[in-house]
């Protein structure tokens, strides 16, 4: 995989609800997002993508040390670098019970994972892939490839469902509005986002039925 962990390239402290701090990483040449939510001196990385080593300097530079890795979905620029941290620290990956992934968290629908104080909510949101989570925080959710900043992910690929995409997107429009988009990509105008914002701007969330949805995503 040389070339593609070309590593870190941005690291935005992010807004967040007390209690817990979100990094947000831009790693690899992919415009993949990771993310280090940290609380009580224990942290969780979202799909480590190619950031294994500047996750692992940045979170022992914080004197955490990696409880989980949150994989949205099995697509390899989202957890090129799992091993690293399951290696440096013993990290648990979490993901699908259908993910083809090496996990040793098999989480569904509804599960729950505790974070130190925090709970971090399983949505599972097929349709960019039939594997495909978010990660639900008090006041944010990580949308993997499912939402972006202005778009949505890929329905298009082997796996992917262009229906199941346009329900779960659906699902994401009823959080709360001021809930924090922090997505897997860096396709948008900004890095994060709102519930409230996407469904003003985001096409992909404004999409009336099934079909209109498909002929959107498949053009
Ligand atoms: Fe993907």
């Amino acid at each position: 995989m040389e070339g593609f962990g070309c590593g870190f390239q941005r690291l935005n402290m992010l807004r967040a609800e007390p209690g817990y701090e979100v990094v947000q990483l831009l790693v690899g040449n992919m415009q993949n997002f990771s993310y280090i939510i940290s609380t009580e001196g224990i942290c969780a990385v979202v799909d480590p993508s190619f950031g294994g080593r500047i996750i692992s300097g940045e979170v022992r530079r914080r004197k955490l040390t990696v409880e989980y890795i949150l994989s949205t979905h099995s697509h390899f620029d989202h957890n090129h670098d799992n091993e690293i941290l399951v290696r440096e620290f013993g990290a648990k990956v979490c993901a699908h019970s259908r993910s083809p992934i090496d996990k040793a968290v098999a989480i569904e629908e509804g599960d729950s994972l505790k974070l130190g104080g925090i709970q971090i909510r399983v949505f599972a949101t097929p349709g960019h892939t039939p594997d495909s989570v978010c990660y639900v925080v008090p006041g944010g959710i990580f949308t993997g490839d499912t939402l972006f900043v202005g778009t949505c992910g890929r329905a298009d690929l082997p796996g992917s469902d262009p229906k199941s995409l346009f329900r779960s997107l659906k699902r994401l429009s009823a959080l709360q509005p001021d809930t924090i988009i922090y997505p897997g990509h860096d396709y948008g105008a900004t890095k994060t986002s709102t519930i409230e914002h996407e469904k003003m701007e985001n096409p992909a969330l404004q999409q009336r039925s099934e079909n209109d949805f498909e002929q959107f995503v498949l053009g």
